[in-house]
């Protein structure tokens, strides 16, 4: 499966070796992500986790249950958090097309969060509420985390809910929502833990919900990446998105480390060294950042 920006009209450009083409590529715009949209959809509910039941108590380890922790708690909450936090930016669409795919991707995080809940619920038998659940899978998670999820993106969502039309309001919730959360963090978990699935060959149904949810994270996040492109032809705006991108990605960074962790630049998750899912998690960043325009660490020209 492509990686990378590979929601384009000219074709999967995940895998493009010519990273100078990457600013001439034309995205898909929010009318033809809705249509794609039509085309993907899935229930969160049919998914099968009987077998997953059985293994997670049978044949996964005390050592593995606590690697897994981390990443499936982070992607629970945050999958409830991006949904409820969404509201505002629905309210701040230019055109038809932008509130129809809107409204899909809502509906889509939404979705997200209930198949975390089902397997939270049917594999790791936790019981009480959604709520309780969600508090609970709280304990997993480590205060960048928090900052991240609880503070900056609700702060965010209040810019906009209280003027939607507030172009820099909307460009610095796009950057924190689709590029930071979306296309830095939750695409970097998502392709760690499938490969991570895949090479295990236990929790199917787990690995199927995974390349499910990253096949809508793909759309939302080739929609951000459309947004930003077209925002970007403004000096003012470039300016904001490159300044915005500098003071989140420290936070960003933070997440991706798992609490307990004594030196956040030389540990292991699920069997991954550290150095290999921040490159990952910097190269998806940079490489949209090419398509976009806007520079990570060079001076914005006026
Ligand atoms: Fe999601
Ligand atoms: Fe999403």
């Amino acid at each position: 499966m492509p990686t990378l920006l590979e929601l384009t009209s000219q074709g999967d450009v995940g895998t493009m070796t010519d990273e100078s083409q990457l600013s001439k590529v034309k995205l898909m715009h929010p009318q033809q992500l809705y249509e794609l949209w039509e085309r993907q959809s899935w229930s969160a509910h049919a998914i099968d986790l009987e077998r997953d039941a059985e293994e997670y108590a049978t044949s996964v380890t005390a050592e593995e249950k606590e690697s897994l922790a981390y990443n499936l708690s982070a992607f629970f909450i945050g999958e409830e958090r991006v949904a409820t936090q969404f509201s505002g930016l629905v309210r701040a669409y230019e055109d038809q097309g932008e509130e129809a795919f809107l409204t899909t991707q809502q509906v889509d995080e939404a979705r997200h969060a209930q198949f975390f809940n089902r397997f939270y619920v049917e594999v790791l038998q936790r019981d009480g509420t959604f709520e309780d659940r969600l508090e609970k899978a709280r304990e997993d998670v480590n205060e960048s985390f928090i900052q991240l999820f609880d503070v900056e993106l609700p702060d965010s969502q209040e810019r906009l809910l209280a003027d939607p039309r507030d172009l820099e309001a909307k460009v610095d919730f796009v950057v924190l929502y689709h590029m930071v959360i979306e296309g830095t963090l939750a695409l970097t978990g998502q392709h760690f833990m499938q490969d991570y699935l895949e090479k295990q060959g236990k929790l199917n149904g787990l690995l199927e919900g995974y390349q499910r949810i990253s096949q809508d994270e793909h759309r939302h996040v080739a929609y951000g990446t459309w947004f930003l492109q077209q925002k970007a032809g403004d000096p003012a705006l470039r300016r904001r998105i490159q300044s915005r991108l500098q003071e989140l990605i420290p936070l960003a960074t933070g997440v991706l480390v798992p609490p307990g962790v004594e030196d956040p630049y030389d540990y292991e998750i699920l069997g991954y060294h550290s150095s290999e899912t921040h490159q990952f998690a910097f190269n998806a960043l940079s490489r949209r950042l090419k398509v976009i325009g806007v520079p990570l660490a060079e001076e914005v020209a006026a």
